[in-house]
């Protein structure tokens, strides 16, 4: 007689986000060498996964296992992370006018921060290949994150951060038992420092985009948004945006759910936001091709934003572009007021990255661009203890 058990994992391949290119699916890869452009996750889609076998799994990001690239569950390093609330904005849409307002919150994650997701998961895959060193640059939190996972799994990190960053994503670092390695200016410098100890290649460089896990950790919070709302999403999600994996997870999320018949109608409007210190999606949106040339990036108090040049641009770009989105920058000041707002009115003390998602969605109301009848949902990505040194 023969067994057939289900696959664990439902990856089928690799891909160049770009060209289509296929890359092996069983070795460890980082990005597509072909057009130097992101690699994707794609998968078999089979009506053995379906929504209805969701209730009663386990309350965290791996209870969508099978849209998941770990092809064994012993090689799941796990803290728990995923299945955060959403909460409704009762006071602050009653005292604005919005019918509809949630926020999905993302500081109970391990670590405070939605990069719990992501960093799981390439821990995970580090492990399902025997990687022994890791290395990544990071604005803050998924150096923390990093970290964590690193010491669960036994794997060697070293985590390269801006020098200006607050005093606790170090520490948390050191706690961990990762090397630290500081450096004058912004994530894309820590970017060269890490090229520059990764030139022969002993690490596992974990850079955002430069290798396919991290953004299928961050596609689960897609898969909640449409679990939690019973399968009917937003009209407009409004997203702090740095170097883009949730931006570009959470649709690749919705795409899959497409494919599978989980989710009908129309997708959310895409909103990324910016800082006005450092808002290169903006002036990729103007002009795609010189936007590099137009801009002078400074640090932000919403460290998590300041990425002058994301490695995943195009395909932020084509997220918005197709779901008929925007981007916006918002002032150091007006951030700091958001933060203030939603902690006196609401109970939640955020990030600054959430704290930019409420007033994005103020100004996009002044234009007309979000309705107040609009459901919207805010994704606050950390919690705003770590950044109490900022704000
Ligand atoms: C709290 C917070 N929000 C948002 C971001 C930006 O995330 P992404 O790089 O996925 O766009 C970061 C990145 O460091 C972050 O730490």
């Amino acid at each position: 007689m023969t067994v057939i058990t289900k696959p664990f994992s439902f990856a089928r391949a690799l891909t160049c986000s770009k060209c289509g290119e296929s890359y092996p699916l069983h070795a460890l890869n980082t990005f597509a060498t072909c057009c130097e452009k992101p690699l994707v996750v794609s998968y078999n889609y089979s009506n053995a996964f379906h929504k209805k076998l969701l209730p009663g799994r386990q309350l965290n990001m791996w209870r969508y296992s099978e849209m998941l690239p770990v092809t064994k569950e012993k090689n799941i390093v796990s803290l728990g992370e995923g299945m955060t609330p959403i909460f409704t904005l009762q006071k602050m849409a009653d005292r604005y006018g919005y019918a509809d307002l949630v926020m999905k919150d993302e500081s109970g994650n391990p670590t405070g921060s939605f990069k719990a997701r992501g960093l799981s998961m390439a821990i995970s895959k580090a492990k399902e290949f025997g990687v022994t060193r890791c290395i990544i640059p990071t604005a803050g939190n998924a150096g923390g994150a990093m970290a964590a996972y690193c010491a669960k799994a036994g794997i060697e990190c070293t985590v390269v951060m801006p020098r200006h960053t607050p005093t606790i994503f170090k520490q948390e670092c050191d706690l961990y038992g990762a090397e630290l390695i500081l450096i004058d200016g912004l994530i894309n410098d820590c970017g060269k420092k890490v090229a520059a100890l990764n030139a022969d290649g002993s690490y596992f460089d974990v850079s955002t985009l430069k290798e396919p896990y991290r953004i299928e950790g961050k596609k689960t919070m897609g898969y909640e948004i449409a679990e939690q709302l019973n399968w009917q999403l937003p009209d407009v999600i409004i997203y702090p945006a740095g170097g883009g994996t949730g931006l570009i997870g959470i649709w690749k999320a919705f795409k899959e759910m497409q494919e599978m018949g989980w989710i009908e109608g129309p997708l959310p409007k895409m909103i990324a936001v910016q800082s006005t210190m450092c808002a290169p999606i903006l002036h990729a949106l103007k002009d795609n091709v010189n936007w590099k040339n137009n801009f002078t990036p400074q640090a932000t108090l919403a460290n998590g934003l300041a990425v002058p040049y994301p490695f995943g641009m195009d395909m932020m770009l084509q997220v918005i572009n197709e779901s008929a989105g925007t981007a916006i920058a918002i002032s150091e000041e007006e951030i700091v007021d958001g933060v203030k707002e939603i902690a006196r009115t609401e109970g939640l003390l955020i990030s600054p990255e959430g704290g930019a998602t409420w007033k994005a969605l103020l100004h996009l109301t002044a234009t007309n661009f979000i309705q107040p009848a609009d459901k919207v949902l805010l994704l606050n990505t950390g919690t705003g203890y770590k950044y109490l040194d900022n704000i």
